[in-house]
């Protein structure tokens, strides 16, 4: 990875990718993209940063060969609950997004990744230790999307030979950028929640296990997927990745540990709860382990002492 132009580059993954990306590789060889641009946003005010719709593919190429890219990574996608609302503006840009991402990295001989999810999964998946490869009959339109998106990745590899690499990211938990329209997203709000009002309600239903990791190991995990020798890759589109398997009774505790007044109450979204249903409880991780040695630094109780003083600091300001 030299020049690496990052689109979807404001959303929750972007703005904290970008930020590393820049202190890493060198703020003039990374190239963040978005179709948003508010002038407050670090991502904005920080380095090169430029207008990219995705659906949109002759202004990515122009793009690619304006700053002679070498890597994309292509993040602009709509979350799971959004894309359940809007599934025919999902297909479009989730999918017709990622053509182009694709094609143009084929043309210009582009390294590439973009990121799959737990959502690839589907009830019939089994529930537990979710093998690498496994059932995905996923019975979300975001689902649906990641899983066309991971095959259509494979292809491309396959046929042409382009170098591209995923994981399936669980719910991310970060106090950069909020996530917006996601099912996991409570595990992000219940911290902002907690220091403003000392209170929660949560939309997802107590005992309702899912996979997350904290924004930094996410982050991490990208950047050690990319840098990893091609040959050691055997799964490429997508890898299991993880860090903890928690329900909203978890956060519950980890917060009250730093807020003993806190308090978690419910008032259960049936959408976003069946979306939760219909996902794992827990993935296995070794392939990505094995592979490309995937690792966390962030437990719940780590990441919630973090989150929380980070979060604080930010709401002060
Ligand atoms: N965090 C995503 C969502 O909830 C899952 O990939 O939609």
């Amino acid at each position: 990875m030299k020049t690496i132009l990052i689109t979807g580059a404001l959303g929750q993954i972007g703005t904290a990718l970008t930020t590393r990306l820049r202190e890493k590789y060198g703020v003039e060889n990374v190239i963040a993209t978005d179709i948003q641009h508010p002038e407050t946003s670090s991502v904005v005010k920080n380095g090169i940063f430029e207008y990219l719709d995705v659906t949109d593919q002759l202004s990515m190429e122009q793009m690619v060969e304006k700053y002679e890219v070498d890597t994309m990574i292509h993040l602009a996608a709509l979350l799971s609950a959004t894309a359940e609302a809007k599934p025919q503006l999902a297909w479009e840009l989730n999918m017709g997004g990622l053509m182009n991402a694709l094609e143009v990295s084929r043309i210009h001989e582009l390294k590439f990744f973009t990121p799959s999810s737990i959502g690839a999964f589907g009830p019939q998946t089994p529930k537990d230790q979710t093998p690498q490869l496994t059932l995905q009959r996923p019975t979300t339109m975001y689902g649906v999307t990641k899983v066309s998106g991971e095959l259509l990745c494979d292809y491309y590899h396959m046929k042409f030979g382009v170098d591209t690499r995923s994981v399936r990211f669980p719910g991310l938990i970060s106090y950069e950028a909020l996530p917006g329209g996601g099912t996991t997203d409570y595990a992000v709000d219940i911290y902002y929640e907690a220091l403003k009002n000392q209170a929660y309600t949560s939309f997802i239903d107590k005992g309702t296990y899912m996979d997350m990791m904290y924004m930094p190991d996410a982050v991490d995990a990208i950047i050690a997927l990319m840098e990893a020798p091609s040959e050691k890759l055997i799964h490429r589109n997508a890898f299991n990745v993880s860090a903890m398997s928690v329900c909203p009774e978890d956060f519950e505790q980890a917060i009250q540990a730093h807020m003993p007044a806190f308090k978690l109450s419910y008032d259960v979204d049936p959408i976003r709860q069946t979306i939760a249903e219909s996902w794992p409880n827990a993935i296995d991780t070794t392939k990505a382990r094995e592979e490309w040695q995937f690792d966390t630094q962030y437990s719940l109780d780590r990441m919630t002492a973090d989150m929380l003083e980070k979060l604080k600091t930010k709401l002060l300001k």
